[in-house]
Protein backbone atom coordinates (compact mmCIF):
# COMPACT_ATOMS: atom_id res chain seq x y z
CA UNK A 1 0.00 0.00 0.00
CA UNK A 2 1.01 3.57 -1.01
CA UNK A 3 1.79 5.58 2.22
CA UNK A 4 0.98 8.59 -0.08
CA UNK A 5 -1.99 8.33 -2.06
CA UNK A 6 -2.78 11.25 -4.43
CA UNK A 7 -4.61 14.27 -2.48
CA UNK A 8 -6.74 15.19 -5.21
CA UNK A 9 -8.22 11.51 -5.21
CA UNK A 10 -9.77 12.37 -1.43
CA UNK A 11 -13.16 13.81 -0.61
CA UNK A 12 -11.03 16.00 2.22
CA UNK A 13 -12.47 19.30 3.51
CA UNK A 14 -8.80 20.63 3.77
CA UNK A 15 -5.11 19.48 3.26
CA UNK A 16 -2.54 19.95 5.51
CA UNK A 17 1.17 19.38 4.97
CA UNK A 18 3.60 19.57 7.60
CA UNK A 19 7.23 19.61 6.74
CA UNK A 20 8.83 17.48 9.99
CA UNK A 21 8.46 14.65 11.43
CA UNK A 22 9.93 14.91 14.16
CA UNK A 23 8.94 15.07 18.39
CA UNK A 24 6.42 17.92 17.63
CA UNK A 25 5.33 17.12 13.92
CA UNK A 26 4.44 13.88 14.09
CA UNK A 27 2.63 13.56 17.36
CA UNK A 28 0.72 17.08 16.93
CA UNK A 29 -0.41 16.24 12.99
CA UNK A 30 -1.69 12.70 14.86
CA UNK A 31 -3.82 14.34 17.05
CA UNK A 32 -5.31 16.87 14.56
CA UNK A 33 -5.83 13.42 12.29
CA UNK A 34 -7.75 12.04 14.82
CA UNK A 35 -9.71 14.91 15.74
CA UNK A 36 -10.35 15.88 12.64
CA UNK A 37 -11.20 12.87 9.86
CA UNK A 38 -12.14 14.99 7.41
CA UNK A 39 -8.65 16.62 7.03
CA UNK A 40 -6.19 15.05 5.27
CA UNK A 41 -2.62 15.41 6.46
CA UNK A 42 0.03 14.41 4.82
CA UNK A 43 4.01 14.77 6.83
CA UNK A 44 6.57 15.32 4.90
CA UNK A 45 10.40 14.85 6.18
CA UNK A 46 13.63 14.15 3.82
CA UNK A 47 14.79 11.47 6.17
CA UNK A 48 13.61 8.10 4.69
CA UNK A 49 14.69 6.06 7.53
CA UNK A 50 12.38 8.64 9.56
CA UNK A 51 9.69 8.06 7.61
CA UNK A 52 10.03 4.60 7.11
CA UNK A 53 9.93 4.37 10.86
CA UNK A 54 6.85 6.52 11.38
CA UNK A 55 5.04 4.27 8.59
CA UNK A 56 5.76 1.02 10.58
CA UNK A 57 4.70 -0.83 13.80
CA UNK A 58 7.70 0.38 15.60
CA UNK A 59 7.52 4.64 15.55
CA UNK A 60 10.96 6.32 15.69
CA UNK A 61 9.87 8.24 19.04
CA UNK A 62 8.09 7.12 21.92
CA UNK A 63 5.07 8.54 23.58
CA UNK A 64 2.59 7.19 25.63
CA UNK A 65 -0.72 6.51 23.68
CA UNK A 66 1.04 7.68 20.80
CA UNK A 67 1.04 4.06 19.27
CA UNK A 68 -2.89 4.21 19.90
CA UNK A 69 -3.13 7.66 17.95
CA UNK A 70 -1.26 6.30 15.03
CA UNK A 71 -3.25 2.81 14.25
CA UNK A 72 -6.53 5.13 14.03
CA UNK A 73 -4.98 7.95 11.98
CA UNK A 74 -2.68 6.49 9.62
CA UNK A 75 -3.64 5.51 6.02
CA UNK A 76 -6.99 7.20 6.76
CA UNK A 77 -5.92 10.28 6.91
CA UNK A 78 -2.63 10.76 8.07
CA UNK A 79 0.05 9.64 6.05
CA UNK A 80 3.94 9.90 5.82
CA UNK A 81 6.07 10.70 3.08
CA UNK A 82 9.79 11.81 1.84
CA UNK A 83 7.35 13.01 -1.38
CA UNK A 84 7.62 17.09 -1.12
CA UNK A 85 4.95 17.23 -4.24
CA UNK A 86 2.12 16.39 -1.41
CA UNK A 87 3.04 20.51 -0.77
CA UNK A 88 1.66 21.87 -3.91
CA UNK A 89 -1.81 20.73 -2.74
CA UNK A 90 -1.64 21.74 0.65
CA UNK A 91 -4.06 24.08 2.12
CA UNK A 92 -1.99 25.11 5.13
CA UNK A 93 1.21 24.13 5.60
CA UNK A 94 3.02 23.66 8.75
CA UNK A 95 6.45 24.07 9.33
CA UNK A 96 7.62 21.77 12.01
CA UNK A 97 11.71 21.44 11.52
CA UNK A 98 14.87 21.64 14.11
CA UNK A 99 16.18 24.97 15.07
CA UNK A 100 18.93 23.70 17.30
CA UNK A 101 21.83 26.64 18.59
CA UNK A 102 23.57 27.68 15.99
CA UNK A 103 27.45 26.14 16.79
CA UNK A 104 29.61 29.07 13.92
CA UNK A 105 30.12 32.04 12.70
CA UNK A 106 27.74 34.90 13.88
CA UNK A 107 25.68 34.35 17.08
CA UNK A 108 27.52 30.48 17.82
CA UNK A 109 26.45 29.22 20.32
CA UNK A 110 23.29 31.36 20.97
CA UNK A 111 21.30 31.97 17.71
CA UNK A 112 19.12 29.45 16.82
CA UNK A 113 19.92 28.11 13.56
CA UNK A 114 17.50 28.46 11.00
CA UNK A 115 18.95 26.91 8.09
CA UNK A 116 16.11 24.32 8.08
CA UNK A 117 13.38 27.00 8.45
CA UNK A 118 14.65 28.67 5.03
CA UNK A 119 15.68 25.53 3.18
CA UNK A 120 12.23 24.72 3.73
CA UNK A 121 10.47 27.87 2.83
CA UNK A 122 12.39 27.79 -0.50
CA UNK A 123 11.21 24.68 -1.37
CA UNK A 124 7.58 25.70 -0.76
CA UNK A 125 7.84 28.95 -2.70
CA UNK A 126 9.42 27.28 -6.13
CA UNK A 127 6.75 24.41 -5.22
CA UNK A 128 3.91 26.29 -4.61
CA UNK A 129 2.68 28.37 -8.16
CA UNK A 130 -0.79 29.28 -7.65
CA UNK A 131 -3.27 29.47 -5.00
CA UNK A 132 -3.12 31.17 -1.08
CA UNK A 133 -1.34 29.20 1.32
CA UNK A 134 -1.25 29.52 4.98
CA UNK A 135 2.18 28.78 5.94
CA UNK A 136 2.15 28.21 9.62
CA UNK A 137 5.52 27.95 11.82
CA UNK A 138 5.18 25.17 14.36
CA UNK A 139 8.83 25.15 15.30
CA UNK A 140 10.08 27.64 17.73
CA UNK A 141 11.69 30.40 16.18
CA UNK A 142 13.36 33.82 17.39
CA UNK A 143 11.45 36.89 16.90
CA UNK A 144 10.65 38.24 13.86
CA UNK A 145 11.56 34.64 11.95
CA UNK A 146 8.12 35.15 9.90
CA UNK A 147 9.88 38.29 8.71
CA UNK A 148 12.72 35.74 6.63
CA UNK A 149 10.19 33.30 6.08
CA UNK A 150 8.03 35.76 3.95
CA UNK A 151 10.92 36.98 1.85
CA UNK A 152 11.95 34.11 1.37
CA UNK A 153 8.53 32.75 -0.05
CA UNK A 154 7.62 35.85 -2.00
CA UNK A 155 11.12 35.56 -3.31
CA UNK A 156 11.08 31.98 -4.27
CA UNK A 157 7.36 31.74 -5.78
CA UNK A 158 7.15 32.14 -9.80
CA UNK A 159 3.64 32.02 -10.26
CA UNK A 160 0.62 33.85 -9.01
CA UNK A 161 0.60 32.11 -4.92
CA UNK A 162 0.00 34.34 -2.42
CA UNK A 163 1.23 33.20 1.63
CA UNK A 164 -0.12 34.25 4.88
CA UNK A 165 1.96 33.72 7.60
CA UNK A 166 1.30 32.14 11.39
CA UNK A 167 2.67 31.63 14.24
CA UNK A 168 1.28 28.72 16.19
CA UNK A 169 4.01 27.21 18.41
CA UNK A 170 3.36 23.93 20.10
CA UNK A 171 4.17 23.61 24.06
CA UNK A 172 3.93 20.08 24.42
CA UNK A 173 6.28 18.14 26.45
CA UNK A 174 8.00 15.14 26.10
CA UNK A 175 6.28 11.95 27.79
CA UNK A 176 3.23 13.60 27.77
CA UNK A 177 3.01 14.89 24.77
CA UNK A 178 -0.43 12.90 23.35
CA UNK A 179 -2.29 14.18 26.75
CA UNK A 180 -0.51 18.04 26.24
CA UNK A 181 -2.27 18.04 22.71
CA UNK A 182 -5.69 16.62 23.16
CA UNK A 183 -6.04 18.77 26.52
CA UNK A 184 -3.90 22.10 25.92
CA UNK A 185 -3.40 24.82 28.64
CA UNK A 186 -3.74 26.73 25.44
CA UNK A 187 -3.49 27.11 22.25
CA UNK A 188 -1.19 30.34 20.65
CA UNK A 189 -1.97 31.73 17.04
CA UNK A 190 -0.26 34.66 15.71
CA UNK A 191 -0.64 36.41 12.24
CA UNK A 192 -1.30 39.79 10.85
CA UNK A 193 -3.74 41.68 11.94
CA UNK A 194 -5.02 43.21 8.49
CA UNK A 195 -7.82 41.00 7.16
CA UNK A 196 -6.26 38.32 5.05
CA UNK A 197 -4.25 37.96 8.60
CA UNK A 198 -7.18 37.66 10.86
CA UNK A 199 -9.02 35.50 8.12
CA UNK A 200 -6.00 32.85 8.49
CA UNK A 201 -6.09 32.97 12.08
CA UNK A 202 -9.80 32.06 12.50
CA UNK A 203 -9.10 29.13 9.48
CA UNK A 204 -6.46 27.89 11.82
CA UNK A 205 -8.58 28.57 15.04
CA UNK A 206 -11.43 26.32 13.81
CA UNK A 207 -9.18 23.55 13.16
CA UNK A 208 -8.35 23.72 16.88
CA UNK A 209 -12.23 24.45 18.07
CA UNK A 210 -12.99 20.80 17.12
CA UNK A 211 -11.90 19.56 20.53
CA UNK A 212 -10.08 22.56 22.55
CA UNK A 213 -12.78 25.00 24.25
CA UNK A 214 -12.34 28.57 22.89
CA UNK A 215 -11.49 30.59 25.94
CA UNK A 216 -7.79 28.22 25.32
CA UNK A 217 -7.47 29.47 22.23
CA UNK A 218 -5.14 32.60 22.49
CA UNK A 219 -4.99 34.57 19.49
CA UNK A 220 -2.39 37.69 18.53
CA UNK A 221 -0.25 39.29 16.80
CA UNK A 222 2.90 37.59 14.66
CA UNK A 223 5.89 38.93 16.88
CA UNK A 224 3.95 38.54 20.02
CA UNK A 225 3.15 35.18 19.44
CA UNK A 226 7.00 34.26 18.59
CA UNK A 227 8.45 35.92 21.41
CA UNK A 228 5.48 34.07 23.90
CA UNK A 229 7.11 30.41 23.35
CA UNK A 230 10.33 31.67 23.97
CA UNK A 231 9.48 33.11 27.28
CA UNK A 232 7.57 30.14 28.42
CA UNK A 233 10.17 28.15 28.23
CA UNK A 234 12.72 30.48 29.52
CA UNK A 235 10.54 31.33 32.72
CA UNK A 236 9.91 27.14 33.23
CA UNK A 237 13.84 26.83 33.03
CA UNK A 238 14.11 29.93 35.45
CA UNK A 239 11.98 28.05 37.51
CA UNK A 240 14.32 25.24 38.09
CA UNK A 241 17.47 26.99 38.10
CA UNK A 242 15.83 29.15 40.86
CA UNK A 243 15.26 26.11 43.03
CA UNK A 244 18.40 24.95 42.20
CA UNK A 245 19.91 27.73 43.63
CA UNK A 246 17.84 27.27 46.67
CA UNK A 247 19.27 23.97 47.38
CA UNK A 248 22.68 25.13 47.45
CA UNK A 249 21.61 27.24 50.11
CA UNK A 250 19.57 24.72 51.55
CA UNK A 251 22.90 22.30 51.76
CA UNK A 252 24.60 25.12 53.16
CA UNK A 253 21.77 25.69 56.09
CA UNK A 254 20.57 22.66 57.24
CA UNK A 255 17.16 23.14 55.14
CA UNK A 256 15.28 21.00 53.13
CA UNK A 257 14.66 22.01 49.50
CA UNK A 258 12.04 19.85 49.15
CA UNK A 259 9.75 21.43 52.07
CA UNK A 260 10.85 24.91 50.78
CA UNK A 261 9.28 24.11 47.69
CA UNK A 262 6.48 22.80 49.24
CA UNK A 263 6.10 25.87 51.17
CA UNK A 264 7.09 28.41 48.79
CA UNK A 265 4.60 26.44 46.03
CA UNK A 266 1.64 26.53 48.55
CA UNK A 267 0.96 30.27 47.74
CA UNK A 268 -1.20 29.99 44.72
CA UNK A 269 0.35 33.20 43.23
CA UNK A 270 3.70 30.54 42.45
CA UNK A 271 2.20 26.87 42.52
CA UNK A 272 3.65 24.09 43.01
CA UNK A 273 4.53 22.73 39.46
CA UNK A 274 8.65 22.99 38.02
CA UNK A 275 9.93 23.44 41.78
CA UNK A 276 12.10 20.02 41.40
CA UNK A 277 15.58 20.59 42.71
CA UNK A 278 17.67 18.40 40.32
CA UNK A 279 21.15 17.81 38.87
CA UNK A 280 19.51 20.53 36.22
CA UNK A 281 17.73 20.60 33.45
CA UNK A 282 18.01 19.49 30.16
CA UNK A 283 16.25 18.73 27.31
CA UNK A 284 16.20 19.89 23.71
CA UNK A 285 14.29 23.41 24.18
CA UNK A 286 15.53 24.90 27.52
CA UNK A 287 18.73 25.78 26.94
CA UNK A 288 18.73 26.66 23.50
CA UNK A 289 15.29 28.68 23.65
CA UNK A 290 17.08 31.09 26.83
CA UNK A 291 20.24 31.28 24.74
CA UNK A 292 17.74 32.25 21.89
CA UNK A 293 16.31 35.25 24.06
CA UNK A 294 19.62 35.78 25.48
CA UNK A 295 20.79 36.65 21.62
CA UNK A 296 17.72 38.58 20.60
CA UNK A 297 18.33 40.79 23.76
CA UNK A 298 22.11 41.25 22.84
CA UNK A 299 20.89 42.25 19.67
CA UNK A 300 18.53 44.85 21.07
CA UNK A 301 21.48 46.21 22.98
CA UNK A 302 19.14 45.28 25.66
CA UNK A 303 22.80 44.17 27.78
CA UNK A 304 20.86 44.13 31.45
CA UNK A 305 18.20 41.84 30.50
CA UNK A 306 20.48 39.35 28.21
CA UNK A 307 22.62 39.26 31.17
CA UNK A 308 19.54 38.52 33.50
CA UNK A 309 18.44 35.53 31.38
CA UNK A 310 21.99 34.49 30.69
CA UNK A 311 21.75 33.43 34.42
CA UNK A 312 19.51 30.86 34.21
CA UNK A 313 21.96 28.67 31.81
CA UNK A 314 24.81 29.26 33.83
CA UNK A 315 22.99 28.13 37.01
CA UNK A 316 22.12 25.14 35.54
CA UNK A 317 25.77 24.67 34.45
CA UNK A 318 26.72 25.17 37.65
CA UNK A 319 24.33 23.04 39.53
CA UNK A 320 25.79 19.99 36.87
CA UNK A 321 29.46 21.21 37.99
CA UNK A 322 28.63 21.14 41.92
CA UNK A 323 27.14 17.36 42.05
CA UNK A 324 30.20 16.29 39.59
CA UNK A 325 32.28 18.00 42.64
CA UNK A 326 30.64 16.86 45.21
CA UNK A 327 30.68 13.12 43.97
CA UNK A 328 34.57 13.51 43.43
CA UNK A 329 35.32 15.73 47.11
CA UNK A 330 33.18 13.00 48.89
CA UNK A 331 35.00 9.98 47.38
CA UNK A 332 38.06 11.08 48.88
CA UNK A 333 39.46 13.88 46.03
CA UNK A 334 39.40 10.78 43.42
CA UNK A 335 37.33 8.50 41.39
CA UNK A 336 40.07 7.30 39.45
CA UNK A 337 39.77 3.67 39.04
CA UNK A 338 36.49 3.58 41.08
CA UNK A 339 33.01 2.54 39.52
CA UNK A 340 29.95 4.97 39.80
CA UNK A 341 26.71 3.29 38.92
CA UNK A 342 24.75 5.74 36.89
CA UNK A 343 21.25 5.44 37.43
CA UNK A 344 19.39 7.25 34.43
CA UNK A 345 20.51 8.79 31.31
CA UNK A 346 17.70 10.23 29.73
CA UNK A 347 17.14 14.40 30.35
CA UNK A 348 13.97 13.53 32.13
CA UNK A 349 11.78 9.97 33.13
CA UNK A 350 9.40 8.20 30.94
CA UNK A 351 11.30 9.14 27.51
CA UNK A 352 14.98 7.92 25.17
CA UNK A 353 15.36 10.72 24.84
CA UNK A 354 19.07 12.30 26.03
CA UNK A 355 19.41 15.70 24.11
CA UNK A 356 21.19 18.07 26.73
CA UNK A 357 20.55 15.50 29.58
CA UNK A 358 22.89 16.30 32.41
CA UNK A 359 23.83 12.97 32.53
CA UNK A 360 26.07 13.54 29.61
CA UNK A 361 27.92 16.25 31.06
CA UNK A 362 28.22 13.70 34.81
CA UNK A 363 29.42 11.04 32.80
CA UNK A 364 32.13 13.04 30.97
CA UNK A 365 33.46 14.99 34.08
CA UNK A 366 33.57 11.07 35.81
CA UNK A 367 35.30 10.12 33.18
CA UNK A 368 37.89 13.31 33.10
CA UNK A 369 38.46 11.62 36.78
CA UNK A 370 39.58 7.95 35.41
CA UNK A 371 36.58 6.36 36.94
CA UNK A 372 34.45 3.72 35.37
CA UNK A 373 30.87 4.03 34.63
CA UNK A 374 27.93 1.40 34.78
CA UNK A 375 24.71 2.92 33.48
CA UNK A 376 21.53 1.97 33.49
CA UNK A 377 18.67 3.77 31.86
CA UNK A 378 15.44 1.66 31.03
CA UNK A 379 14.95 3.43 27.46
CA UNK A 380 18.08 4.76 26.23
CA UNK A 381 20.30 2.32 24.09
CA UNK A 382 23.91 1.93 24.56
CA UNK A 383 24.26 3.51 21.10
CA UNK A 384 23.05 6.58 21.97
CA UNK A 385 25.21 7.00 24.86
CA UNK A 386 28.21 6.69 23.16
CA UNK A 387 27.40 8.96 20.77
CA UNK A 388 26.43 11.27 23.49
CA UNK A 389 29.99 10.91 24.95
CA UNK A 390 31.40 11.06 21.68
CA UNK A 391 29.94 14.44 21.02
CA UNK A 392 30.43 15.88 24.10
CA UNK A 393 34.69 14.75 24.64
CA UNK A 394 37.42 16.59 22.89
CA UNK A 395 40.00 15.22 24.63
CA UNK A 396 41.26 11.76 22.20
CA UNK A 397 43.12 10.49 26.54
CA UNK A 398 38.96 10.81 27.98
CA UNK A 399 37.42 9.88 24.73
CA UNK A 400 39.15 6.75 24.91
CA UNK A 401 37.68 5.91 27.97
CA UNK A 402 34.27 5.89 26.33
CA UNK A 403 35.07 2.58 24.59
CA UNK A 404 36.94 1.36 27.90
CA UNK A 405 35.63 2.93 30.81
CA UNK A 406 31.58 3.00 30.05
CA UNK A 407 29.23 -0.06 30.37
CA UNK A 408 25.69 -0.12 30.14
CA UNK A 409 23.94 -2.25 32.46
CA UNK A 410 20.33 -4.29 31.98
CA UNK A 411 19.24 -3.63 35.24
CA UNK A 412 19.83 -1.03 38.45
CA UNK A 413 21.11 -3.99 40.32
CA UNK A 414 23.64 -4.84 37.97
CA UNK A 415 24.54 -1.72 37.48
CA UNK A 416 25.37 -1.27 40.65
CA UNK A 417 27.19 -4.62 41.93
CA UNK A 418 30.53 -4.14 42.91
CA UNK A 419 30.50 0.02 42.55
CA UNK A 420 31.54 2.06 44.90
CA UNK A 421 28.76 4.48 44.87
CA UNK A 422 25.44 5.03 42.54
CA UNK A 423 24.76 8.72 40.97
CA UNK A 424 20.95 8.94 40.55
CA UNK A 425 20.35 11.54 37.20
CA UNK A 426 16.83 10.49 36.11
CA UNK A 427 14.09 10.26 37.63
CA UNK A 428 12.38 7.18 36.09
CA UNK A 429 9.88 5.51 39.36
CA UNK A 430 11.47 2.39 39.42
CA UNK A 431 14.29 4.12 41.18
CA UNK A 432 12.04 4.87 44.03
CA UNK A 433 11.44 1.37 45.27
CA UNK A 434 14.45 -0.26 44.42
CA UNK A 435 15.73 -3.06 47.25
CA UNK A 436 18.76 -0.80 48.21
CA UNK A 437 19.60 -2.75 51.45
CA UNK A 438 20.21 -5.81 48.81
CA UNK A 439 22.08 -3.54 46.86
CA UNK A 440 24.42 -2.06 49.77
CA UNK A 441 25.04 -5.36 50.59
CA UNK A 442 26.86 -6.13 46.76
CA UNK A 443 28.73 -2.74 46.47
CA UNK A 444 32.22 -2.01 47.28
CA UNK A 445 32.43 0.03 51.01
CA UNK A 446 32.62 2.89 51.37
CA UNK A 447 29.08 2.49 49.65
CA UNK A 448 28.25 6.32 48.24
CA UNK A 449 25.02 7.40 47.27
CA UNK A 450 24.44 10.85 45.29
CA UNK A 451 21.56 11.68 44.74
CA UNK A 452 20.41 13.96 41.85
CA UNK A 453 17.05 13.81 41.83
CA UNK A 454 16.12 13.90 45.42
CA UNK A 455 14.13 10.38 44.94
CA UNK A 456 15.10 8.33 48.02
CA UNK A 457 14.96 9.02 51.77
CA UNK A 458 18.42 10.17 52.98
CA UNK A 459 17.51 8.93 56.56
CA UNK A 460 16.46 5.56 55.14
CA UNK A 461 19.67 5.37 52.99
CA UNK A 462 21.98 6.10 55.90
CA UNK A 463 20.87 3.56 58.06
CA UNK A 464 21.07 1.07 55.67
CA UNK A 465 24.84 1.94 55.73
CA UNK A 466 24.85 4.26 52.47
CA UNK A 467 27.32 7.80 52.54
CA UNK A 468 24.41 9.92 51.53
CA UNK A 469 24.36 12.84 49.40
CA UNK A 470 21.43 13.82 48.32
CA UNK A 471 20.54 17.31 46.35
CA UNK A 472 19.25 20.28 48.39
CA UNK A 473 19.53 18.05 51.37
CA UNK A 474 22.56 18.82 54.45
CA UNK A 475 25.13 15.99 54.02
CA UNK A 476 25.18 15.97 57.88
CA UNK A 477 22.79 15.73 60.16
CA UNK A 478 21.83 20.01 61.09
CA UNK A 479 22.20 19.90 64.65
CA UNK A 480 25.84 18.59 63.96
CA UNK A 481 26.39 20.54 60.96
CA UNK A 482 25.46 24.30 62.57
CA UNK A 483 27.76 22.90 65.12
CA UNK A 484 30.54 22.25 63.03
CA UNK A 485 30.20 24.98 61.18
CA UNK A 486 29.45 28.21 63.81
C1 LIG B 1 9.74 21.65 27.74
C2 LIG B 1 8.47 22.45 28.08
O1 LIG B 1 7.92 21.94 29.30
C3 LIG B 1 7.45 22.37 26.93
O2 LIG B 1 6.33 23.20 27.22
C4 LIG B 1 8.12 22.85 25.64
O3 LIG B 1 7.24 22.75 24.55
C5 LIG B 1 9.37 22.02 25.37
O4 LIG B 1 10.27 22.11 26.49
P1 LIG B 1 10.39 19.08 27.76
O5 LIG B 1 11.75 19.54 27.33
O6 LIG B 1 9.77 17.92 27.08
O7 LIG B 1 9.35 20.29 27.65
O8 LIG B 1 10.51 18.66 29.31
P2 LIG B 1 10.09 19.26 30.73
O9 LIG B 1 9.14 18.35 31.36
O10 LIG B 1 9.72 20.68 30.66
O11 LIG B 1 11.48 19.11 31.53
C6 LIG B 1 12.66 19.79 31.11
C7 LIG B 1 13.81 19.51 32.06
O12 LIG B 1 13.61 20.12 33.33
C8 LIG B 1 14.03 18.02 32.36
O13 LIG B 1 15.41 17.75 32.38
C9 LIG B 1 13.42 17.84 33.73
O14 LIG B 1 13.94 16.74 34.43
C10 LIG B 1 13.78 19.17 34.38
N1 LIG B 1 12.90 19.55 35.50
C11 LIG B 1 11.58 19.77 35.27
C12 LIG B 1 13.46 19.74 36.77
O15 LIG B 1 14.66 19.57 36.96
N2 LIG B 1 12.63 20.14 37.78
C13 LIG B 1 11.29 20.37 37.60
O16 LIG B 1 10.62 20.74 38.58
C14 LIG B 1 10.75 20.17 36.31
Amino acid sequence: MSATPLMSATPFSTRIVCIGAGYVGGPTMAVIALKCPDICIHVYDLSVPRINAWNSASLPIYEPGLDEVIQQVRGRNLFFTTDDSVITQADIIFISVNTPTKMYGVGKGRAADLKYIESCSRRIGELVSHGHKIVVEKSTVPVRCSVAVRKILSANSKGTATFSILSNPEFLAEGTAVSDLMRPDRVLIGGDQDAKGLDSIRRLASIYERWVPADRIVTTNLWSSELTKLVANAMLAQRISSINSISAVCEATGADVDEVARGVGADTRIGPKFLKASVGFGGSCFQKDVLNLVYLCESLQLTEVAEYWHWVVRMNDYQRRRFCEKIIKTMFDTASGKTIAVFGFAFKKDTGDTRESSAIEVVASLLEEGANVHIHDPKVSFDQVKTDLEMRIDDPRVRQLIYTNVTMSPTAEEAANGAHAIAILTEWDLYKTLNYEAIYSTMSKPAFFFDGRSMVDPKVLRAIGFDTYCIGKATQHPAQFFYETS
